[in-house]
């Protein structure tokens, strides 16, 4: 027999918990909505898995950092949803979703259905075994997207006390893990294909400072290949590196973070995709009426820059998620919602390096500040200049005020006459705004 709800979040992630936060705020009666998740607990901020989760002292765990306490919200525990009658469906995977039964079915058979589907799924990480790469199923070979992949690397950084990590990947993973591996004081090397790490964000002159910085922290980098093969020891633990260029790493952990992939396989066939994920509207509604997409997964109209896109950050699932659950309200109550007007948003944090982004890294990129990473305060950062229009901001060590002037500058696109005095001006540039 099926469990009937009205609202039903497929997915127990970031977005799946500031929408019931705001279904909340809404108004929800007991037994109206249930967060079904393949995870066992409940909602919580997953960037602090690469981060606080990974301290050598006061390491962040739950229930510390349920959502939604990442942008200073109240945290809710799984007391708060059995007190708003929200039920949490939790170790449940969803293997069958037909919309057009609207019912979902879990890996043990159990059937739900639903009025309203948001689906919440996420991404899954990309796996070097997805390649059929030499040797990469040995042991502590780890990828980090959930709490279970953080205990296995928190289990194995004990296990392999001081020992060799070699971390597969420049990106976020890449650049967030060789710090924390760092340190948790194990000897890191990084090995990613590109000129630079982070290229999907970073210019050249940008990633030289970061490369610098965690080269003075004693981290090695090797640009240009990648791995192709790994050696393991009688149990299986991983033992070697071999990289495409000839060369070959020692290893005792090897963490990998060569990218995300959004989780729509349930929906092949159902609902319209586009660049890679669930298209939808600006209230996130999918092709099919009263299904949405939220987070990760939904590729959205990016009203700023008139064009659909795919954003894998937290402050987009927050903010997806929200608006998605005001936009099904309204619906219902025969009012309307603004449409998502989003500012895209970025941050990372490592060592004693704090950076944020704001708009689009398109059209050409002007430096200003200290880059040097050698500098007792690096302050620098970037802005990207389009058809004479600033249209993205990157700064390093700013301050709060700093922070949001550049927020600022990204959603006004004021003109610049003079690239010269933009770069002159730096960030004095954006507080005027
Ligand atoms: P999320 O991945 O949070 O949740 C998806 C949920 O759905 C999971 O609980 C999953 O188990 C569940 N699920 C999937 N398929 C299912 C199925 N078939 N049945 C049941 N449940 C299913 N961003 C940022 O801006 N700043 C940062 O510092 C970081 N840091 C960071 C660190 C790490 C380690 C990761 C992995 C990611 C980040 N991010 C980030 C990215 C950010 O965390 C990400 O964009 C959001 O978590 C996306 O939220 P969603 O709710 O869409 O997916
Ligand atoms: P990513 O897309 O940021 O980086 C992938 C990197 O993999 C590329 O830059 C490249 O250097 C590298 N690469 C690709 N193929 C490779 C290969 N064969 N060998 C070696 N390197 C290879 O993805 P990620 O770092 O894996 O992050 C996964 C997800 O988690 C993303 O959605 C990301 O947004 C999210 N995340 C975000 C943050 C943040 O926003 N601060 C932090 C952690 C994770």
């Amino acid at each position: 027999m099926a469990r009937h709800f009205k609202y039903v979040t497929l997915g127990g992630g970031v977005a799946a918990g500031y929408a019931a936060r705001e279904f909340a705020k809404q108004g929800v009666n007991p037994g109206e909505l249930a967060i079904i998740s393949k995870e066992p607990v409940a909602p919580y901020e997953r960037p602090a898995l690469s981060k606080g989760y990974l301290f050598p002292q006061n390491a962040a765990r739950l229930p510390g950092f349920h959502t939604c306490v990442g942008n200073g919200g109240e945290r809710l525990l799984p007391e708060w949803y059995s007190e708003k009658g929200i039920e949490l469906i939790l170790s449940t995977e969803i293997v069958k979703a037909d919309l057009a039964s609207k019912t979902l079915t879990s890996a043990s058979g159990e059937t739900f259905t639903y009025e309203t589907l948001l689906i919440a799924t996420g991404s899954s990480v990309i796996k070097l075994t997805d390649f059929g790469v030499q040797g990469a199923e040995s042991n502590n070979i780890l990828y980090l997207r959930d709490i279970a992949d953080a205990d296995k690397l928190v289990a194995a950084m004990k296990a392999k006390k001081d020992g060799k990590a070699v971390i597969v990947g420049g990106g976020y993973i890449g650049l967030e893990l060789s710090a924390a591996l760092k340190v948790n004081n194990f000897d890191v090397t990084m090995v990613y294909p590109e000129p630079w790490c982070m290229p999907r964000l970073f210019t050249a002159g940008i990633a030289h400072f970061y490369e610098g910085y965690y080269t003075n922290k004693g981290i090695k980098i090797v640009k240009g290949t990648v791995a192709v093969g790994f050696d393991a020891d009688a149990n299986g633990d991983v033992t070697k590196v071999k990289l495409k260029n000839g060369s070959v790493l020692d290893a005792d952990i090897v963490i990998v973070g060569v990218g995300g992939r959004p989780l729509t396989g349930l929906f092949k066939g159902q609902l319209d995709e586009e660049k890679g994920g669930l298209k939808t509207d600006a209230f996130f509604e999918t092709s099919v009426a009263g299904v949405y997409a939220i987070g990760d997964v939904a590729t959205f109209p990016l009203k700023l820059y008139n064009e659909q896109r795919r954003v894998e950050h937290v402050d987009h699932a927050r903010k997806s998620a929200e608006q998605a659950v005001r936009a099904i309200k309204a619906k219902e109550s025969g009012e309307s919602v603004a449409e998502y007007d989003y500012l895209p948003y970025f941050y990372s944090r490592s060592f004693d390096v704090a950076w944020q982004f704001y708009g689009d890294n398109v059209g050409d990129d002007v430096l200003f500040g200290d880059n040097d990473p050698a500098s007792a305060k690096p302050k620098f950062g970037s802005y990207w200049v389009k058809d004479g229009k600033v249209v993205g901001v990157f700064l390093e060590g700013g301050s709060a005020e700093e922070n949001q002037a550049i927020a600022r500058v990204a959603r006004a696109q004021p003109p610049v006459a003079d690239v010269q005095v933009l770069k002159e001006e730096g960030i004095e540039f954006a507080a005027k705004i």
